[in-house]
């Protein structure tokens, strides 16, 4: 055998997680009224917060699409309906009588949909009707949906991301066999409802699934933005994500417990509680569309949970505390905006035993 076994493991890459980083504190002349949150979504798609909600049938439909677009951040509707029925959902999204800060042309909410590029009708009834599409696929990086994603775009006018990615190779790939690509989707495993990583042993955590792809994008002189989806938890998740290359963040359990996510909220031991599930969970593959959401091979295979999570109250809260705690990161970084903060932006890597001390620790709270 041509290859060192031994080697691959002892040169292995350190596919580091949120947990492992901290950002360190940089010199600042920055107040919190003094940062610039706005970003790129896509290469024509702007928000003036970096926040984009996860195409989850727990999380976005219309009503999650037009209060995004209202505080200036943008959804993603799910695509796990009848092709008639995203459709729908998006021309309710766009119709919403909301004074929008994310906008499009013609003054409305700007909303994206979720797609797979295998499903050509679906492609091309949603890029009818939404300002951009978003491949909803856990592993893009395969030859098969690269070419069929490079028939399929000289026929779509949106925006397309394309996701989900994790690897400097996949970069390479997608820019040199597409006619075009407008964003990526990177982060694969990290997701909170997500097991892909824990049942296949495969996965790219989002934090460095990030850095990988911003530095080929860099390597390859693109400007292609980077959405970071998977395991964002916080504020603190969200500016390791923007400050390790991402132009925004995707956003699934922390947008589900809100009142504007499609799910009814329910008690459960007095707490209130709303569900949210993984696309590849079996509750979520019974309604039978998300189902090429996985590889053909892994058909039968569940890698997602269905769950609860803690009912959040409003989405607008939520992202406004989201927003706060931005700014504070951003001000100890010294960074005024998102681009200013992938360059002044330097981590620490915090070990196993030390990320107890940088918790609440060594008393009882009251
Ligand atoms: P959070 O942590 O924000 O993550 O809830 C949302 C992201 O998780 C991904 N996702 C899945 N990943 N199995 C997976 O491996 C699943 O069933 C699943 N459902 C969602 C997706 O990228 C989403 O945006």
């Amino acid at each position: 055998m041509p290859q060192s076994f031994v080697t691959k493991l002892k040169t292995a890459a350190q596919a580091y997680t949120f947990r492992d980083f901290i950002l360190l504190p940089g010199r600042s002349e920055v107040e919190p009224k003094d940062i610039d949150l706005s970003s790129r979504l896509t290469k024509n798609v702007k928000v003036s917060v970096p926040f984009v909600s996860s195409p989850m049938d727990t999380v976005t439909e219309w009503k999650m699409a037009a209060e995004l677009a209202r505080i200036g951040a943008v959804g993603v509707v799910h695509r796990n309906m009848s092709v008639e029925s995203q459709v729908e959902q998006v021309k309710k999204a766009k119709a919403a009588k909301v004074e929008a800060r994310s906008v499009d042309a013609k003054g409305r909410p700007l909303v994206g949909a979720s797609v797979s590029p295998l499903d050509t009708k679906r492609c091309e009834a949603l890029d009818k009707v939404a300002d951009f599409l978003v491949s909803d696929v856990a592993h893009f990086h395969n030859s098969n949906l690269l070419k069929v994603t490079a028939k399929l775009l000289p026929n779509l006018s949106s925006d397309f991301v394309a996701g989900n990615i994790g690897t400097r190779r996949a970069v390479k790939d997608i820019l040199a066999e597409l006619p075009r690509v407008d964003g990526f989707r990177v982060g694969i495993g990290s997701g909170s409802v997500c097991i892909t990583s824990e049942v296949t042993r495969v996965g790219a955590p989002t934090l460095f699934a990030v850095s990988e792809v911003a530095t080929a994008v860099g390597e390859l002189n693109s400007d292609v933005p980077i959405i970071a989806d998977g395991g964002i938890r916080g504020a603190g998740d969200a500016s390791l994500a923007l400050a390790a290359g991402a132009s925004t963040v995707m956003l699934g359990s922390m947008l589900a417990g809100t009142d504007e996510s499609p799910s009814k909220v329910v008690t459960k031991d007095g707490t209130k509680m709303k569900a949210h599930r993984g696309m590849a969970s079996a509750g979520a593959r019974s309604v039978r569309f998300a189902l090429d959401r996985y590889s053909v091979p892994a058909k039968g295979l569940e890698e997602g949970v269905e769950a609860y999570v803690p009912y959040a109250g409003k989405a607008a809260d939520v992202l406004s505390n989201l927003e706060n705690g931005l700014k504070a990161s951003f001000g100890y970084s010294g960074a005024r905006s998102v681009r200013d903060l992938w360059n002044v932006a330097s981590f620490g890597y915090v070990s196993p035993q030390g990320t107890s001390e940088l918790g609440v620790h060594s008393l009882t709270l009251k």
